[in-house]
């Protein structure tokens, strides 16, 4: 008996062992899909897209927690749709190397985006620098010329929950950097978007009928909106972020539709804004809308020679189409600035500027001191000033320029 059992051991222990290895080894290697083992050629010339999506439909299918890999190298892929629902929801697209896109003229002139993650739960996007070429396509909108397509945004999540990307660069996209669109339960972090300051609509992160998306540590150079907050935004939280040159961090445009859902719910935390045309902003068309702004809170924000630092602007009326003469259905509420310093390049420092029909209303400013800072030039300073219309608020604290409300 004794002996017996201990020759099974001998025999047993060791085959345990090569089993468990055998298992690690087969699903280690089905976690991890290498878009190379799936044909991706970093040549210079190679169109990738097939092979990246193949990668993913491994990860996606797989019913353990899967990695789609990209190697340090660069690898050019077309418009890319990464579709869900996935059989786990712990992908994670971990990304080494470089991404570039196709010249505009060798992209399809409908596409709306370059790599769209749709329906898709618990992705994470890590690292990568996504090179989205717009500078010819810049330059055909610049010259005015006919039949230069809008272009698409470099890197969009529809319909999806539970996303992180995180440590992405993005360069020079051809139109928006990044879309949040219908997603809930989103974190953005330490975020880098870089494209000209003259490029048209290439909006850094452009955030639309999502709820809990979080935006943090996020470097923003571009040459429309540093982040854009469309209808339907609930529960959004931005912090640390510096944005310049651009556009600013704007809510709105809203009232493009008569049927639209509110914006609520926001809060934008040290904030460093340089040279932008905007700072803090809400903008609505004057024309009719259901929707609305309730609930947002703007602090610790500085402004360096901004050119309008604190703006609701309800009057947005830009081609005079559509609009002229009606009056925006937006009604802008609870609307809290707290300790904003800083410098204008303008001598309106605060406008507000609201709707005759829905006055904006419980607006409240603390602690603001904001100067006018002429041309370096002439080093001279004169007194900053505010603007109100069809504006209820209050100011605590001081309050510089003078509040007009
Ligand atoms: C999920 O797994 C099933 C069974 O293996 C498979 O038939 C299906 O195609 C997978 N779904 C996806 C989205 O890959
Ligand atoms: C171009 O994109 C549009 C919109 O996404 C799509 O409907 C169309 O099928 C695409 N055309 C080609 C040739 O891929
Ligand atoms: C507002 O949003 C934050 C996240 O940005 C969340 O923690 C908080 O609970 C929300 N407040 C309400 C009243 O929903």
């Amino acid at each position: 008996m004794v002996r017996l059992r201990k020759t099974a051991n001998y025999i047993l222990l060791p085959l345990f062992f090569i089993i468990v290895t055998v298992v690690a080894l087969t699903v280690n290697a089905h976690y991890i899909n290498n878009v190379e083992h799936f044909g991706a050629k970093a040549d210079g010339k190679t169109d990738s897209s097939s092979a990246f999506l193949k990668a993913w439909a491994a990860s996606c299918s797989s019913m353990v927690p899967s990695t789609v890999y990209v190697p340090r190298k660069k690898y050019t892929i077309g418009e890319t749709v990464f579709e869900g629902p996935c059989n786990n929801s712990a992908i994670t697209f971990q990304i080494d190397g470089v991404l570039i896109a196709p010249d505009y003229k060798q992209m399809n002139f409908s596409a709306q985006n370059w790599l769209l993650f749709d329906q898709v739960d618990g992705v994470s996007v890590i690292g990568g620098f996504l090179d989205g070429r717009g500078t010819s396509l810049y330059a055909c909108k610049a010259s005015n010329q006919q039949g230069c397509p809008e272009g698409p945004t470099t890197l969009a999540f529809y319909t999806s929950n539970n996303i992180l990307v995180q440590n992405v660069i993005s360069m020079n996209a051809k139109l928006f950097h990044i879309v949040v669109h219908s997603c809930k339960n989103v974190l953005l972090q330490g975020i880098k978007i870089r494209a000209p300051d003259e490029s048209l609509n290439t909006d850094g992160i452009h955030i639309q009928n999502s709820f809990n998306v979080k935006v943090l540590n996020a470097g923003i150079k571009t040459g429309d909106d540093c982040i854009s907050i469309g209808p339907g935004t609930q529960n959004l939280w931005i912090q640390r972020v510096a944005c310049g040159p651009g556009h600013g961090i704007s809510i709105g445009s809203l009232a493009h539709d008569l049927e639209e859902e509110g914006v609520q719910n926001v809060t934008v935390k040290t904030v460093v804004f340089t040279e932008t045309q905007n700072g803090l902003r809400i903008k609505s068309w004057g024309r009719p809308s259901k929707g609305f702004v309730k609930g947002v809170v703007f602090k610790h924000i500085t402004m360096n020679n901004v050119y309008n630092p604190i703006f609701i602007d309800q009057n947005y009326c830009p081609i005079k189409e559509g609009c002229p003469d009606q009056h925006s259905g937006i009604q802008i509420s609870q609307v809290t600035f707290v300790d904003i310093q800083g410098t204008s390049a303008t001598q309106v420092a605060m406008k507000f500027d609201c709707s005759e029909t829905s006055p904006c209303k419980d607006i409240k400013l603390q602690n603001i001191k904001l100067t006018y800072q002429q041309e370096k030039q002439q080093q001279l300073q004169e007194p900053a000033e505010s603007f109100c219309k069809n504006v209820l608020g209050v100011a605590l604290g001081p309050v510089l320029p003078p509040s007009c409300l």
